[in-house]
């Protein structure tokens, strides 16, 4: 059973959401944490409401900035001694239908979902393994990363390369002590539906005339009505502590993962009958 007192943390995307309920959980169970993010008004507001600075430290850091990763990790390893758990959390949506997304705003959610993850595993893993105690890197993604809907493809695509990536590196570890989660819930309360206005073809301009739109609309609804982030990170952290890799939060997904596979193997056996016939 991994245990969390005196350890010592590094979270991105720490001053919202399901990051900062990840800061208040590690810190509850004895943990150090860096809380990490571009927000730092936000982060210095909520790092000084959870008032334990012993336990805290907060830097900026922007995660698509692989030599502010580098740098933020030095300072974490400045600040704790060494680093056990890197929980690379930090991420943004976008909406849109395929044929009319901005190819910079593909470039910019890739950028920060999939190769923020990317620098947090390479700026930390080296370490982790020569200092040789038990840790783990939890990757964020989503149940987005397992199940496809239409108008996020930015967003799917994304996750989907988180859950991939996680699950090649959780065989490279396998016989290490450092283990592998990956987080795919469904709605959380946060403040990720606003995620999009900072995109590039929004940014600058007044979020107000984006608002009126179906897709946010119901995006803000499931996310308003999702589970609490305290719920989702106290399950984070069990999840850790029983060194779970995949760790879901919606009973009513189950389904879908049937439909899926089903569907997989239809294809493969349609391939394989038509190769038969083929040859
Ligand atoms: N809330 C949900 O329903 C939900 C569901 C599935 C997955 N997720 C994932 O959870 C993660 C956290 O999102 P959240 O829901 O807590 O959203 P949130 O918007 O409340 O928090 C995200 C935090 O990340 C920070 N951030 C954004 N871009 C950054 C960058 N380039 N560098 C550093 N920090 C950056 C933001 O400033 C913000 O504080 C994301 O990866 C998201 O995709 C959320």
């Amino acid at each position: 059973m991994t245990t969390f007192k005196n350890k010592a943390a590094f979270v991105t995307g720490a001053a919202s959401g399901i990051g900062l309920a990840i800061t208040k959980a590690l810190v509850a169970r004895g943990a150090n944490v860096m809380m990490a993010d571009i927000d730092v008004d936000r982060l210095k507001a909520e790092m000084d409401a959870i008032d334990a600075p012993d336990k805290l430290a907060m830097i900026h850091c922007e995660v698509t900035d692989y030599a502010a990763v580098q740098a933020a990790r030095d300072a974490t390893l400045e600040r704790f001694g060494k680093v056990h758990f890197v929980f690379n959390n930090a991420g943004v949506s976008l909406a849109g239908r395929s044929g009319h997304i901005a190819i910079k705003d593909w470039q910019w959610i890739t950028d920060i979902n999939l190769m923020g993850v990317v620098h947090g595993v390479e700026a930390f893993l080296p370490g982790m393994r020569v200092h040789g105690e038990e840790g783990c890197i939890v990757n964020t993604a989503s149940m987005a990363g397992h199940t496809p809907t239409p108008y996020m493809p930015p967003y799917h695509a994304t996750k989907f390369a988180v859950v991939g990536y996680s699950e090649a590196l959780e065989m490279e570890l396998k016989d290490s002590p450092i283990s592998v989660s990956v987080l795919c819930p469904t709605w959380v309360k946060s403040n990720i539906y606003n995620a999009s206005f900072g995109s590039p073809s929004k940014a600058g301009q007044d979020a107000e005339k984006f608002k009126n739109n179906p897709v946010y609309e119901s995006t803000k609804s499931l996310v308003d009505n999702g589970m609490s982030a305290e719920k989702f990170a106290d399950l984070v952290m069990t999840s850790i502590a029983k060194k779970r890799f995949y760790v879901f939060n919606d009973p009513e997904v189950r389904p879908v993962f049937d439909m899926r596979r089903d569907r997989i193997l239809a294809d493969f056996d349609a391939c394989m009958a038509d190769l038969k016939l083929d040859s």
